[in-house]
């Protein structure tokens, strides 16, 4: 090997490494979000609801405090460190200067942390929440410039977009939108607002467009580039991925205008779609690749995509049911972020964040197994007896809900441990069959 090709390797691989530290940062100070801000809080809010029988019980601040933390502070933060290491590689393109990357990290986490902060405790809100939302949304847009649409591959003609690219942008959009109205609202609360908790019917129409809009089809995404593979699943239906992204779309815009009866239809429309599209519920084609992971992967992938329609019918059954219905929006909340949204990063995730951080293999199968089912076990809890206690059904249900609390955080808290010694063990060398979890 002549010495240009010896030191043109030597740069790749600093670079690979520089990468996958970069996307331990991120994946660490997620599950950091999810843990503490996010589960944490939620479990409290839970345990305090059921104290008192009612949901208006806590301020609704901590409630989206909450809410911010899982999905902006969790499911975002892993996003973004997913984006910054794979769509360079992906779409061929020139190397990035990293400091982008590390001030898009910096921005976006104390974005996250303030806002979530200063939703618990109003102090000096009326300045430090527009500043949050800012910073969220500056990171955010480094993000955008760095890696986004202007940057064209390096060699080659261009190839036509997989379908899954479509998913991706959708999803993209969701995540500018919701960022844009976050901004927007918070320049307003702090100008004629008395609190800096979302009014209700604002954050009903925002929470459709970041789960619906920017979770919803970034998983899909994923789903289309991994599961036919990891999976063995038939191969894609590329025309109706699309029309579920159509269909999605517009229920996500038909909510975020009001209209909130077309906008539930159109959404497990989408979802119906989606899964059609897939064929995550048909039989494999061939074998899934499960090497390095436990074998009850597909299982668990296929169990997610039945809560993401258990989510879509609640959605229909909050918005006909002829009055109030928190307990049931919330159990559809529920159903879509725990049941399909944090089942599908609990599972897809441990498939592909190890290979990513360094070619390493998952500290232990047995405990994502954990995880996963009793993620599963929390979710089935939560949803049903939300509704039977929180439309008044059942009384009984109130004793349930803290038991499904505490073993949703138990799940989360195996998840988080499995990962971080998953990054904190050295890395192995990639041989034989384990060579599949780098594919
Ligand atoms: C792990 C256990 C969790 C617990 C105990 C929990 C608890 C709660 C509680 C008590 C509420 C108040 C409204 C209601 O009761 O429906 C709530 C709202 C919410 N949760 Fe969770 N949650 C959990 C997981 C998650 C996850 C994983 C996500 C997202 C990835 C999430 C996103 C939300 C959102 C978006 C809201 C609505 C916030 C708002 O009204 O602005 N939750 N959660």
């Amino acid at each position: 090997m002549d010495t240009k090709t010896q030191s043109l390797m030597e740069r790749s691989v600093a670079r690979e490494k520089a990468l996958s530290a970069m996307l331990m940062t991120y994946v660490l100070s997620g599950l950091v979000f999810m843990l503490l801000p996010g589960t944490f809080l939620g479990v409290w809010n839970l345990i305090s609801i059921s104290r008192l029988q009612a949901l208006e019980s806590i301020t609704p601040g901590w409630i989206q405090a909450h809410g911010h933390a899982q999905i902006f502070g969790w499911v975002a933060t892993f996003i973004l460190g997913i984006g910054f290491y794979s769509i360079p590689k992906l779409r061929k393109m020139k190397p990035f200067p990293m400091w982008r990357g590390w001030t898009c990290w910096a921005m976006w986490t104390a974005g996250v942390l303030l806002r979530w902060a200063v939703t618990v405790w109003p102090w000096h809100w009326r300045v430090l929440m527009p500043f949050a939302a800012l910073l969220e949304f500056a990171a955010f847009l480094l993000f955008f410039v760095t890696i986004g649409p202007a940057h064209s591959s390096t060699d080659g003609p261009r190839k036509p977009w997989d379908v899954w690219v479509f998913a991706v942008i959708a999803a993209t959009s969701g995540l500018m939108l919701s960022l844009m109205l976050q901004v927007l609202e918070t320049f307003s609360l702090a100008r004629t607002g008395t609190s800096p908790a979302f009014p209700h019917e604002f954050d009903q129409r925002y929470l459709v467009v970041s789960t619906w809009g920017f979770l919803v089809p970034m998983v899909w995404g994923f789903s289309a580039r991994w599961l036919p593979v990891f999976l063995g699943l038939r191969p894609m239906f590329s025309r109706v991925f699309v029309a579920a992204l159509a269909a999605n779309s517009m229920g996500v815009i038909a909510a975020l205008l009001g209209y909130f009866a077309p906008a539930t239809i159109l959404i497990l429309a989408g979802s119906v779609c989606a899964g059609l599209s897939i064929r995550i519920l048909e039989p494999s084609l061939h074998k899934p690749k499960v090497v390095g992971v436990h074998r009850s992967f597909p299982l668990f992938v296929r169990l997610a995509y039945a809560w993401l329609m258990v989510a879509g019918v609640l959605g229909i059954w909050a918005e006909f049911n002829g009055q109030l219905s928190p307990g049931i929006w919330g159990a559809s909340r529920h159903a879509l972020t725990v049941g399909f949204i944090s089942a599908m990063v609990f599972s897809v995730g441990q498939r592909i964040l190890p290979a990513f951080g360094g070619m390493r293999v998952l500290a232990s199968p047995i405990l994502m197994f954990a995880g996963l089912a009793l993620l599963m076990l929390g979710c089935t809890l939560r949803v049903s007896s939300e509704i039977l206690a929180y439309q008044g059904y059942a009384g009984w249900a109130w004793e349930v809900l803290p038991v499904s609390a505490l073993i949703e955080m138990t799940a989360v808290t195996l998840f988080a441990i499995n990962l971080a010694w998953t990054f904190l063990r050295p890395p192995v060398v990639v041989q034989g069959p384990l060579a599949q979890l780098v594919e």
